[in-house]
């Protein structure tokens, strides 16, 4: 209990040392005024003739991934995020053009050192994106790069996803910058966003009333989570945290998806979690009605002032407004704290879900 610093459970604690991990994720790696990243592991020359990009990853760093797949699609870099438990059995082809980007939080998970072991000999370059000094994945990729986040022994993964997006977001500003040649201005704004958020998750952990909603849905059998862009991968990993620590189902999907199959499922008794990032808002507005048209309750994650939202949606959990490519750390600490909260009201065991474990070291 000593470990825990006061909190009943270490996931709780973990999530309310994001601000910090962010901190240390992002401290003297950022010169906003420069528009410029920098990820003080890496050479000058590590990307050199680099003309895209793979990332394996599985789990909570899968959607870490996916995200940057987003964010580096959105600066004309081709980029594709893999389970890394499918990569090695079915090899995309690879070269000395190609990076291979390994995201995992403990650095050992069987499946990405597989991934990154099936490239080794292709010309691929390497690169871990890890927490822990020293993990096996460190030893298998020619370049690392610390997430920096601390220790985290909540079997469900938080802060390490927070950490692992604000590096991955320097990570795409350094590849834009030596792959198709930046765009300073947009990376100084975006820089500026990154810089204040911590500032940011803080606010949010001071002010979210994720308890409302935890309390008013944590009854319910099923839920779902919708939303674009980063916001998909937000989804995906709020539903993941929700399963993991609830037990109760619970799937992400893309809000494009939605009418294509999904929308046959939703019901009064379906609670579907909205994420809005300021990019394609209007869209996944029209989602949100054709879900309240079925009578199922909407929790929407948005920033203050998001267009109408008030109006269809039965609960807002604010975030700060930001640049959109770092809206989704913020909107997954909302989610955080509605599965934190709703699997502390069932009375789950929350640090040691059933049948999983912090890291997977078999295929
Ligand atoms: C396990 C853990 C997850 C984690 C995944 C990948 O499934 O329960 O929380 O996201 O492994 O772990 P890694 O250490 O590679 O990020």
């Amino acid at each position: 209990d000593a470990g825990k610093g006061g909190y009943d459970h270490y996931m709780l604690k973990e999530i309310y040392e994001q601000p910090t991990a962010l901190r240390q994720a992002i401290r003297g790696r950022s010169d906003p005024l420069e528009g410029r990243a920098e990820l003080e592991e890496l050479a000058d020359d590590a990307f050199e003739g680099i003309e895209s990009v793979h990332l394996v990853a599985m789990g909570t760093s899968y959607h870490a991934a996916l995200y940057t797949q987003a964010l580096l699609a959105d600066r004309g870099i081709p980029a594709q995020a893999f389970l890394s438990g499918e990569y090695g059995s079915n090899p995309p082809p690879t070269d000395d053009r190609t990076l291979v980007v390994a995201v995992t939080q403990s650095g050992e998970t069987a499946d990405t050192l597989s991934a990154i072991r099936s490239v080794q000999g292709t010309g691929a370059h390497t690169l871990a994106v890890t927490n822990v000094v020293g993990s096996t994945v460190t030893r298998e990729c020619e370049d690392t790069v610390y997430i920096r986040a601390g220790p985290e022994i909540g079997v469900a993964a938080t802060k390490s996803f927070s950490s692992q997006v604000a590096t991955l977001v320097l990570l795409s500003e350094r590849l834009s910058h030596d792959i198709v040649g930046g765009t300073p201005r947009a990376t100084a704004d975006l820089l500026e966003a990154l810089s204040v958020l911590p500032d940011d998750v803080q606010r949010i952990l001071d002010e979210s009333t994720a308890e409302t909603v935890a309390t008013e849905y944590h009854d319910s059998d099923s839920y779902f989570f919708i939303g674009r862009g980063v916001g998909h991968p937000v989804s995906l990993e709020g539903a993941l945290k929700f399963k993991e620590i609830t037990y109760d189902h619970a799937e992400g999907f893309s809000a494009a998806e939605l009418k294509h199959g999904p929308l046959a499922l939703v019901t009064e008794d379906t609670p579907v979690f909205a994420v809005f990032t300021g990019r394609d808002d209007t869209k996944t507005l029209h989602n949100v009605k054709e879900i309240r048209a079925r009578g199922a309750p909407v929790v929407a994650v948005a920033a203050e002032g998001t267009d109408r939202i008030e109006e269809y949606a039965d609960h807002v959990l604010d975030i700060p407004n930001t640049h959109p490519d770092v809206a989704g750390v913020l909107a997954n600490v909302q989610l955080q704290l509605v599965s934190y909260l709703a699997a502390n009201e069932l009375s789950r065991p929350i640090d040691k879900p059933r049948n999983l474990a912090k890291s997977v070291t078999v295929e």
